[in-house]
């Protein structure tokens, strides 16, 4: 292991902190200035270094440590913290004249022709953070605490949570606190965010566990900065801008919470300086007209931003005039938001269509007369279920409103009833038939989907190939919908050209059988090499397409258990699922065979997950495809552990009580990781870890000299 590594002349201490050192100026360059100078290899190699050495020095190891982001959860939700001045809210502008109007009053606060500089900042959609950091021993800021807004007055706190997102220093150092000019105490406030890319991940995510997808990327912020995993939170990928920069708590007299530098400008170089991220959109401008002029610019490079904004925040720049001009109620007097205006226009609902997605689930997709909503014709919109319809009261020929977030699916959020819009007639009546093979639907209790159970369904088993075929599932590639279509029997052109648009409209038609299908199920497509002449035959089908077809789908026998698992399409069993199934029960037969309560033995799967994979291979089809994709040669084996073998080969003894994990939550994560525990101490033990109270293993370990660690010595391992 690396603990024999320090060949060179440097004491493990020093070894340790100049790992440190760099580590937190590479992730600097990554994260915040998005300037990688290292590549993900480097950087892993290093951090890897960095875990063996604090594991075999756990004296060592601190919390601002880079190894230390994950920690353990919180045991009973988020404490209650009170702020260091309330976190107020901000009034609202939404065009010229009213921006104008704050200004007059702006002016008539301060002495008559006082000059006005304004900070004009981009207002990113996400929540509002405050963190505290206070003085390390080395001179460092180090980050103590993070809390939510709350109530204004009192925030949760979700420091476990804000430490794993990497543009958030966990220190800084006392070289940047100078360079910086700032204290070892300070506060900094600013906005959480999930970039576009990081939510349309979440919500492929959701959708692959038949959950509803989440609504817009602020309500997934918000969703996952208050998520009880701190590991779950790692993965989402949040983002945080710093927007003030306060005096600390221990601030001399009630200046706590209170500006610590005299401008906005200045406070935003600061926090650059000290390696905070600070959006790069932000302009002093002297007048109302450079406001006016950034907030267009603004506008025109919304789309084009990796995250959500919903308009602009202008502050008065000089903290001697915020002082004069004060705060009405909840919201300063010396700042604004700009607000855009909202993505909605008004069209005419033509009809409404039910398309059956994989899991057999109806979703009504709205028909829409063409309309164009920030620039992009908007002709479908989701109205998600029955309950959805019921309580819009929406009928066909009805106008409707309809609201467009970044990537997310229009949506229809209101009737529009006024003299202008006459309401429709036509009631929109949800099917109690499939539309595409005509079983009857099923609604589970407690659910609010209707189903077609019918396994069978050709709309059913079309989305089973896609989703089969993905790119990140059995990367099948020329297995896109209109092969898909082909091979089932239909025609390619009833698929229309593949844009997304069309996807999702198309599925909603009755699915015409032209010919007979060639595949039925995922199972037929791996006996397609005994039908070259008959995929020859398929319409724009050319020997090249046919056999690089057939080639792929060969190819795809070798992908791992876990992609296997995941192209099954079980409910709840996403990406990261099928992994950990894979990983511990190591077999198809193994995971067939489990039982609910083993099921819920492993790592982040829980009742419904178990219920949802036992009822999956209860049933015959489900079992009998697995039979077959078994006996065609897929892998049903478990894969060299690609996830857990961060632990692979080690055996670790238990003892004492750990601050955070029960003995079970530790022996299962070190399963999940590949190490082995046992109950006692021998030669052969890699490690012992030891909490309060623990007794004569621990003797024992000294005895024979093997290495001891404490609960964030494992966690920093288990994070490998
Ligand atoms: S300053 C006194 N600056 O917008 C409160 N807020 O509508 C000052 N927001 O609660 C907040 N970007 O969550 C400020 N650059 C920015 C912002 C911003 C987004 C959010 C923040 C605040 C809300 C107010």
């Amino acid at each position: 292991m690396a603990i024999q590594r320090t060949t060179e002349d440097l004491t493990p201490e020093q070894r340790i902190e100049g790992l440190r050192e760099e580590l937190r100026h590479h992730e600097y360059l990554y994260y915040v200035l998005d300037a990688p100078e290292w590549t993900d290899a480097k950087y892993d190699a290093r951090m890897n270094e960095l875990r063996a050495l604090e594991a075999a020095h756990p004296e060592l190891l601190t919390a601002d440590s880079p190894t230390q982001r994950v920690g353990g959860k919180p045991k009973e939700g988020f404490a209650k913290v009170a702020h260091s001045r309330p976190m107020l809210s901000l009034d609202n502008a939404y065009n010229e004249a009213e921006l104008r109007a704050w200004s007059g009053r702006v002016a008539g606060g301060l002495a008559l022709g006082e000059s006005v500089r304004y900070v004009c900042e981009l207002k990113l959609d996400g929540l509002s953070l405050a963190l505290q950091y206070e003085a390390g021993r080395r001179g460092e800021a180090v980050l103590k605490t993070g809390l939510t807004r709350g109530d204004g007055t009192i925030g949760e706190d979700v420091t476990t949570n804000v430490r794993t997102i990497r543009s958030v220093p966990l220190q800084v150092s006392a070289k940047k606190l100078q360079q910086a000019g700032l204290p070892q105490q300070f506060e900094v406030r600013g906005e959480v965010v999930l970039p576009q890319k990081a939510f349309a991940k979440l919500n492929d995510e959701r959708e692959a566990q038949g959950l509803a997808p989440a609504a817009n990327p602020r309500n997934a912020a918000a969703g996952t900065i208050r998520t009880l995993e701190p590991n779950i939170v790692a993965q989402r990928r949040l983002e945080f801008f710093a927007y003030f920069l306060l005096r600390g708590l221990h601030a001399p007299g009630d200046a706590a919470g209170e500006p610590l530098l005299s401008a906005q400008d200045i406070a935003l170089q600061a926090l650059r300086d000290a390696g905070f991220l600070v959006n790069p959109n932000a302009r002093t401008v002297d007048s109302i007209d450079g406001v006016l002029a950034f907030i267009a610019e603004a506008d025109a490079k919304r789309d084009s931003l990796p995250y959500e904004i919903d308009g602009v925040v202008i502050k008065v720049d000089a903290v001697a005039q915020q002082r004069r001009l004060g705060f009405t109620g909840k919201a300063p007097r010396w700042a604004i938001a700009y607000k855009f205006p909202a993505r909605a226009a008004i069209t005419r609902l033509e009809d409404v269509r039910f398309q059956v997605g994989r899991t057999g689930k109806v979703t009504p997709v709205a028909v829409l007369e063409p309309v164009s909503i920030g620039g992009t014709t908007v002709t479908r919109a989701t109205l998600h279920n029955a309950d959805e319809i019921a309580r819009l009261g929406v009928r066909i020929g009805d106008f409707v409103s309809v609201e467009r977030g970044g990537d997310v699916i229009p949506k229809i959020t209101e009737v529009v009833e006024d003299a202008k819009h006459a309401r429709g007639t036509q009631e929109i009546v949800f099917p109690t038939l499939c539309p595409v093979c005509g079983s009857e639907l099923v609604r589970a209790e407690g659910e609010v989907d209707w189903r077609c159970i019918n396994t069978a369904c050709p709309a059913r088993v079309r989305e089973e190939l896609l989703h089969w075929a993905a790119r990140g599932v059995m990367n099948v590639e020329g297995l896109g919908e209109s092969m898909v279509a082909q091979l089932l029997g239909q025609s390619p052109s009833l698929i229309g050209d593949e844009s997304e648009e069309e996807e999702v409209m198309e599925t909603g038609e009755p699915v015409q059988v032209a010919r007979e299908p060639l595949v039925h199920s995922i199972a037929d497509l791996y006996t397609l090499k005994d039908k070259r002449d008959e995929i020859l035959a398929l319409e724009r089908v050319g020997e090249k397409t046919a056999d690089a077809l057939l080639l792929q789908i060969e190819r795809s026998k070798k992908a791992p258990l876990a992609r296997v698992l995941l192209g099954l399409g079980i409910r709840f069993v996403g990406e990261r699922t099928a992994q950990l199934l894979a990983d511990h029960f190591g077999s198809m037969d193994a995971l067939m065979k489990a039982k609910a309560e083993e099921l819920e033995a492993v790592n982040e799967v829980g009742p419904r997950v178990a219920q949802a994979i036992v009822e999956f291979f209860a049933e015959e089809k489900n079992h009998d495809l697995v039979k077959r994709l078994q006996a065609l040669g897929l892998t049903m084996e478990g894969e060299k552990r690609v996830v857990g073998t961060a632990l692979a080969g080690l055996t670790f003894v238990l003892t004492g009580t750990l601050p955070t994990l029960t003995r079970d939550e530790a022996k299962e994560r070190i399963e999940a990781a590949g190490g082995k525990v046992s109950g006692s101490v021998s030669k052969k033990t890699s490690y012992v870890v030891a909490g309060e109270e623990a007794g004569s293993k621990l003797e024992k370990a000294e005895q024979l000299g093997v290495v001891v660690l404490d609960e964030a010595g494992l966690l920093a391992m288990l994070a490998g």
